[in-house]
């Protein structure tokens, strides 16, 4: 069964749909059943996923990664980033050439997590 704020990914098409609703047990696209997307949490090469959440005046800074920047190449490229809460989805659309990271209004505590997905290396969240 799907669940709420679940996403999911089509390895034929590329599409990446999240749940808003619970509905069907499963979804489908291109005639296949859509992959449900498992976080990763570590990173265990150099290049770096994992959000990282600063505070700042405004609320938080969310980077991909911390120290080192993910690449936001053409064909390489941070997606979108999301900062959930209890009731709420915080989502920041990425493209090539923006920096890995988005500002949102909410404050740290209020976060349970964060999540990117990177068009190569797929769905991580901290
Ligand atoms: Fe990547």
């Amino acid at each position: 069964m799907v669940k709420l704020r679940d996403i999911y990914y089509c390895s034929i098409c590329g599409n990446v749909v999240e749940i808003l609703n619970e509905g069907q047990p499963a979804l489908v696209c291109c005639g296949e059943e859509m992959e449900l997307l498992d976080p990763k949490t570590e990173d265990s090469t150099t290049e770096k996923h994992v959000p990282y959440i600063e505070e700042i005046a405004s609320g938080v800074l969310v980077k991909v990664g911390q120290n080192q920047e993910h690449p936001m190449l053409e064909k390489h490229f941070i997606k979108f980033i999301e900062v959930l809460t209890a009731d709420k989805v915080y989502r920041a659309e990425l493209k090539p050439g923006d920096l890995p990271q988005a500002e949102f209004p909410v404050k740290k505590s209020e976060i349970k997590m964060a999540r990117e997905w990177c068009n190569i290396h797929g769905l991580w969240k901290s």
